[in-house]
């Protein structure tokens, strides 16, 4: 609860873990430091924000940190997708000041971008990963934690002081093993590689067709539309951290269709199971396009 940039946080603050400190995703669509030169390179924009993240680290004092924890992609609050050269910049300033990459795969983990893991695309390894989910394709629950062997050493000294009902649960870890044995003989993370082309060309008739649509992004089947009132300054469907009429109506729109999504603020989540064929995708898009009918009618044409 303490590391995590969702505003589910805030609601227990100051009752948490003292110390973290949090920095800005390199979320181009809406960044501050760009607003005057939204169309600088992917190149120095990553630069810009690692820049950013050097200077915290500087001014925290690198040698108090312990690590850096962060989404490969941002999922539920963006499907923010870094730009080429961020996260092996990460990688760099962790390697520079000794610090430990945690990267939390939660939900982009198991071949929901099109490689096993999100923090492959970048040929990056960090030194922690986090994952759950697809760790099963929740067919069982089940989370775990991925670390270097010198990390994993650490633990043959010092007990881990925690303990769970469940942990280690021969049924979950039998769920995990053989979902990871079907995901390949299946080639899963191959069919989700194929279709994040399929899923971009969709999204963007999608953003083509409807004026309140602002953005749309996606890596593999990790994708989002983000909605708008008007397309020139961005003003978001629904505010932040909040809801709208609009976006309400939306979402049971689709549900009423028998279209199941996740609405989030001002955006619509695209995270379909991954075996999903182009026609079934389709078959959804089809109802969302229409659904949008009801955000356009409140957009600047
Ligand atoms: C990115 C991310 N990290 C961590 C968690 C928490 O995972 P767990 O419920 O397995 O502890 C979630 C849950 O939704 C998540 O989406």
């Amino acid at each position: 609860m303490a590391v995590t940039g969702d505003p589910r946080r805030v609601g227990w603050e100051p009752n948490l873990m003292t110390g973290v400190v949090h920095f800005l995703d390199p979320y181009r669509y809406r960044s501050t430091f760009h607003r005057m030169n939204p169309d600088i390179s992917e190149e120095e924009f990553a630069q810009d924000y690692l820049n950013h993240l050097e200077e915290i680290i500087l001014y925290e004092g690198p040698e108090s940190i312990a690590g850096i924890l962060m989404e490969s992609v941002t999922g539920t609050n963006g499907i923010i997708i870094p730009p080429q050269g961020y996260m092996q910049g990460v990688r760099a300033l962790c390697d520079k000041y000794g610090i430990v990459m945690i990267c939390d795969e939660v939900m982009s983990g198991f071949g929901r971008t099109g490689k096993m893991f999100a923090i492959e695309h970048w040929d990056v390894v960090p030194d922690i990963m986090t994952m759950a989910k697809g760790l099963t394709s929740a067919y069982a629950p089940l989370g775990a934690v991925a670390m270097k062997p010198e990390i994993a050493a650490a633990f043959d000294e010092h007990a881990f002081e925690s303990g769970l009902t469940y942990t280690s649960h021969p049924i979950s870890l039998a769920a995990a093993v053989a979902n990871i044995n079907a995901m390949r003989e299946d080639k899963i993370v191959e069919h989700v590689a194929g279709m994040g082309g399929v899923l971009r060309r969709m999204l963007t008739d999608l953003g083509e067709a409807h004026p309140s649509v602002g953005e749309v992004r996606n890596i593999g089947l990790f994708g989002i539309l983000e909605l708008v009132k008007d397309r020139k300054t961005k003003e978001p469907m629904a505010p932040w951290n909040g809801s709208s009429p609009e976006m309400a109506a939306l979402k049971k729109y689709c549900t009423d269709h028998g279209l199941f999504l996740y609405t989030h603020w001002h955006t619509v989540l695209i995270i379909p199971p991954l075996i999903i064929t182009e026609e079934q995708l389709k078959e959804g898009m089809d109802i969302l396009d229409k659904a949008l009918e009801i955000t356009d009618k409140v957009a600047n044409k």
